[in-house]
Order: C-alpha cells, then sequence, then structure tokens
C-alpha cells in the first residue's frame, strides 16, 4: 500500500514563456507528423487516410514534449530528438485506435472526433494501429544523421515500453481487470505499464539523444537515477489524472467519452480511492517528480524548467 498522506505538490500556473515553448512545439510535432504520415499513399490511400487522421488530428503531445524536454536538459541531438518525439506520438496513436475498439473500450469519441474505427471500419483501425507502430520504427532508424548506436538505443527503449511487459501488458491487465477491484499495488503495476512505461520511455529516449558517450558518464548515471524517478512519479500521476478527468469532466471538454470507466466497470484510482484521494495522490506523485528535478546537479536542474513545467501541466490539465 502507498503512503498516501505523502505531503502534496501545490499546482502553479504555466508561464507565459513555457506556453511559448508548447506552441513551438506543438507545431513542431505536426510537421513532423505530417511529413512521416502524410495521408496518401499508392498501396492503400485508405489506410493512409486512417492513419493520417489517427496521428494529425489533434491531442496535447505530451509525449513528445517530455522528449524535448529531457533532451534540453541532457543535451540531445535535434535530429535524434526529432526521431524519439515523432516515434514516441506515432506509438501513443496507434494505442488509442486500438484502445478505443469495440473489442478494448468501445469508444466512438477521441480528440472530439469520431474514433477511427467508427470512421473507417474495424479492420482499417487495426490496419492503422499496427502501421503507425511499424512507422514509429522506420522513423527511428531511417535518418543517417541519427548515430547508428543512438537509433539502436531509442528503438530498444521503445519497444520496450510498449510490449508484453508495457504497454500491450498493462492493456491486458486492464481488459482482465474490467469488473473487478484490483488492490493499490495491482492497479499500480497496471497504470505503470499501460501508461507509464510510454511516458517513461518518451523521458529516457530524450536522455539518450545525447551523444553516447555521456551515458558512461557517472553525473549521468546519477542524473539517469533521478529522470527514472521523475518519470515514474509522472508517469503514474498521468493515468491517475486520466481516471479522475473520466470521473468529473464532460465529453465536450475531453474530447472522449466521459464517464466510460463507472459505466465499463474499470479498474481505476477513483473506484479504489474516490475522487478527492485519486486527486490527492495525484499531487503526491507530482511533488516526487519535482523532489526528482530538485536534486539533479545544478548545471541540469537550470536547463529543467520545461520537464517541471511539463509534470505541473500533466496534474493540473482539464483534458
Ligand atoms: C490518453 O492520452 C490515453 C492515456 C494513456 C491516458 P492523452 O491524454 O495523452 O491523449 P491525447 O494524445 O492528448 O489525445
Ligand atoms: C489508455 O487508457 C491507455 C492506452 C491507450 C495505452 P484509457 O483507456 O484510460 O485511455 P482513454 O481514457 O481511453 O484515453
Ligand atoms: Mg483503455
Ligand atoms: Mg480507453
Ligand atoms: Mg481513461
Amino acid at each position: 500500500m502507498r503512503d498516501w498522506d505523502h505531503s502534496e505538490a501545490p499546482l502553479q500556473d504555466a508561464e507565459p514563456a513555457f506556453d511559448a515553448w508548447v506552441h513551438t512545439h506543438v507545431a513542431r510535432i505536426q510537421s513532423l507528423i505530417e511529413h512521416h504520415v502524410p495521408g496518401c499513399s499508392a498501396a492503400s490511400p485508405a489506410l493512409a487516410e486512417a492513419m493520417h487522421y489517427a496521428a494529425a488530428l489533434g491531442g496535447k503531445r505530451i509525449r513528445p514534449l517530455l522528449v524535448w524536454a529531457a533532451g534540453e536538459c541532457f543535451d540531445g541531438e535535434p535530429a535524434a530528438l526529432d526521431a524519439a518525439a515523432c516515434a514516441v506520438e506515432l506509438v501513443h496513436a496507434y494505442s488509442l485506435v486500438h484502445d478505443d475498439l469495440p473489442c478494448m473500450d468501445n469508444d466512438i469519441l477521441r480528440r472530439g472526433l469520431p474514433t477511427v474505427h467508427v470512421q473507417f471500419g474495424q479492420a482499417m483501425a487495426l490496419l492503422a494501429g499496427d502501421a503507425l507502430q511499424s512507422r514509429a520504427f522506420e522513423v527511428l532508424t531511417s535518418n543517417p544523421a541519427v548515430p547508428p548506436a543512438v537509433q539502436a538505443r531509442l528503438c530498444a527503449l521503445l519497444a520496450g515500453a510498449i510490449g508484453a511487459d508495457g504497454m500491450a501488458g498493462g492493456q491486458a491487465i486492464d481488459l482482465a481487470a474490467t469488473g473487478h477491484v484490483l488492490g493499490a499495488n495491482a492497479l499500480t503495476d497496471m497504470h505503470r505499464r499501460k501508461t507509464g512505461a510510454l511516458v517513461k520511455a518518451s523521458l529516457l529516449m530524450g536522455l539518450a539523444c545525447g551523444s553516447s558517450e555521456i551515458l558512461i558518464d557517472p553525473v549521468t548515471a546519477h542524473c539517469e537515477q533521478l529522470l527514472r524517478r521523475y518519470a515514474d512519479a509522472i508517469g503514474l500521476a498521468f493515468q491517475v489524472v486520466d481516471d479522475v478527468l473520466d470521473a468529473s469532466s464532460d465529453s465536450a471538454t475531453l474530447g472522449k467519452t466521459a464517464g466510460k470507466d463507472a459505466q465499463q466497470g474499470k479498474a481505476t484510482f477513483v473506484t479504489l480511492l474516490g475522487l478527492e484521494p485519486a486527486w490527492a495522490l495525484a499531487r503526491q506523485l507530482l511533488g516526487e517528480a519535482l523532489g526528482a528535478i530538485d536534486a539533479l546537479p545544478p548545471a541540469q536542474r537550470a536547463r529543467a524548467g520545461h520537464l517541471t513545467a511539463l509534470a505541473q501541466r500533466i496534474v493540473s490539465r482539464n483534458h
């Protein structure tokens, strides 16, 4: 059982400079996606259209923002960071397409639009998810400006996060747990896998975009430990907040169907703890994440402002 009474971090308003940084980088991920998922293809125009619909139309782009924020902190190479940012967002888009399928959460609304299977049919949604996932690995391995060792490390981090022990495993646990009550440890494990693993991979990929030599530097090893602590906290907080918003917001604000978790009997932190304690847990996790940033050596802490602001935003968001 977690220590629920840990002190909570105060929520702060983001600064205008952070909003400008988000704006610039959201535009950057949009152009990367338009480039890598152009929405037309000779092989199957319908599949290309479904992929573009799934990846290009909206979303908060939190995972690529985390890649770039970690990259700023740890001297990431721009070409590698762009590839990593695009890859994590394509994998995320794939995960949403499959998560919404009738055989999973059976959702009809996503990012304010009909879900991919509603728009294009189930078979095309399945294939669009598959193809977005493989496109992500093509993006990671297709830029000769990214050294082969960095490409390999990025692929390993992403593959490890989204497979049977990570996101896919977490989704399998989620489905098996539907209609059942999970205890705190099992629920934490499920959330860490289904959502936390890709969030953590985004941050570690940002770190891995630095020069490969820096990875064996003892200072960097210490920084990696702290980044992992930040990632674990914020990855879990992300899904706790998702659970809270599902139970407390409305479909227009969320751009997806509110109240679905209760309707489907999903195991969530709201069902385990209730709304207020789940919200308090998210703020406690924010405190843990910010504590990890505070412990960074001065040189890295000075460049971790966007990691701090993103953690705040993940917990204070309304959709
Ligand atoms: C939703 O993720 C699915 C979860 C893992 C909780 P986001 O809240 O990041 O969805 P978009 O990308 O902004 O639509
Ligand atoms: C989704 O969790 C996790 C993944 C897509 C891997 P949810 O099922 O809670 O996400 P939403 O609420 O549909 O966005
Ligand atoms: Mg789900
Ligand atoms: Mg869902
Ligand atoms: Mg949800």
